[in-house]
């Protein structure tokens, strides 16, 4: 069995990833949520919300623990203007579960001290969770198996700045601590996964009719519109979803390299973005497994597949 836990900011595409990894039969030990696409009581009662679907869906029982609500030093800004008001487009999603009391950190250190070598921790969002984890607990690279990371940029390619991906960009500085601290981390970037979006599959998925097609129209939706009218997009990305794909099935990654990754935190025009060191000129030990092509196919096969259970 894998052990999983999943942080999120919390919105369409971290909600969507939560259930390819129920879908597929993981441990989902917990949902950790950080600041990150919209105002952090949005996100946790998205997290709520999904894990309430979850018990009925999945039958399974998550719970949701509310972690650092910004960055560790300096500021930043949510995207509404991305994912919508709600995180999942304009309107809200109502539940009435409460978040756990214990926060999120202390709940990955205890997690990772009952499943040594085990756990792993799918990082869909900004890394300020497993960064301040980390400075509680040196030994966490360790103790933790895999670290998956949604975020960067291969290419130099941004999207919240022209070189940094937002989700590094939020908080370089815990990016910084996280990537060279020793975690056996793979990187999934942005500039990556803007190759593979749900194209003319969309109106396949909305014939689907399913509980799930559904919601997946439901909540993609302004991210869509988003992504082809202001980033020229074909179609809708998932950053977060795609990271998952690989993390569930690592031959889903077609190209992956070991290289060594370190991440500009100066208050200048290239904040938050990844510096790849391609000829290995800084003579860096590699610290990260970077991922460059993915198998769209299977990909798009891995969504369908969850989005085509259960007929209303
Ligand atoms: C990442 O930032 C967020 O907007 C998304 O949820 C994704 O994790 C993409 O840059
Ligand atoms: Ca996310």
């Amino acid at each position: 069995m894998r052990h999983f836990i999943i942080d999120c900011d919390t919105a369409e595409d971290d909600i969507f990833s939560l259930f390819l990894l129920l879908h597929k039969g993981m441990k989902v030990h917990g949902i950790t949520v950080v600041e990150g696409n919209v105002s952090f009581p949005v996100e946790v009662r998205n997290a709520l919300w999904a894990s309430d679907f979850a018990r009925r869906y999945f039958k399974v029982d998550l719970k949701v623990y509310p972690g650092m609500e910004r960055p560790l030093i300096k500021g930043f800004r949510t995207v509404e203007n991305v994912h919508g008001k709600g995180g999942i487009g304009d309107s809200a999603l109502e539940t009435n579960a409460k978040p756990e009391p214990k926060h999120a950190v202390d709940f990955i250190l205890e997690t990772a001290d009952r499943y040594p070598g085990e756990l792993e921790f799918l990082a869909i969002s900004p890394l300020t969770n497993l960064a301040m984890a980390y400075l509680k607990d040196k030994s966490l690279p360790e103790k933790i198996g895999k670290v998956w990371v949604m975020g960067g940029t291969i290419n130099g390619h941004g999207n919240i700045t022209p070189a940094a991906e937002y989700n590094i960009w939020v908080d370089p500085d815990a990016a910084k601590l996280v990537f060279n601290a020793g975690f056996d981390i793979t990187m999934v970037a942005w500039d990556l996964i803007t190759q593979y979006t749900v194209n003319e599959e969309w109106e396949e998925i909305k014939r689907m009719n399913t509980e799930m097609s559904q919601l997946y129209i439901n909540f993609y939706t302004h991210y869509r519109n988003f992504a082809m009218t202001r980033q020229k997009m074909r179609g809708n990305p998932h950053p977060d979803l795609i990271t998952t794909a690989v993390a569930l099935d690592q031959s889903v990654a077609t190209r992956v390299e070991r290289q060594f990754v370190d991440v500009e935190n100066c208050d200048c025009l290239t904040r938050g973005a990844t510096v790849i060191d391609y000829l290995g000129v800084l003579g860096k030990e590699p610290n990260v497994n970077v991922v460059y092509e993915i198998d769209r196919g299977k990909f798009i096969a891995m969504l369908l597949d969850l989005l085509g259970g259960q007929r209303v």
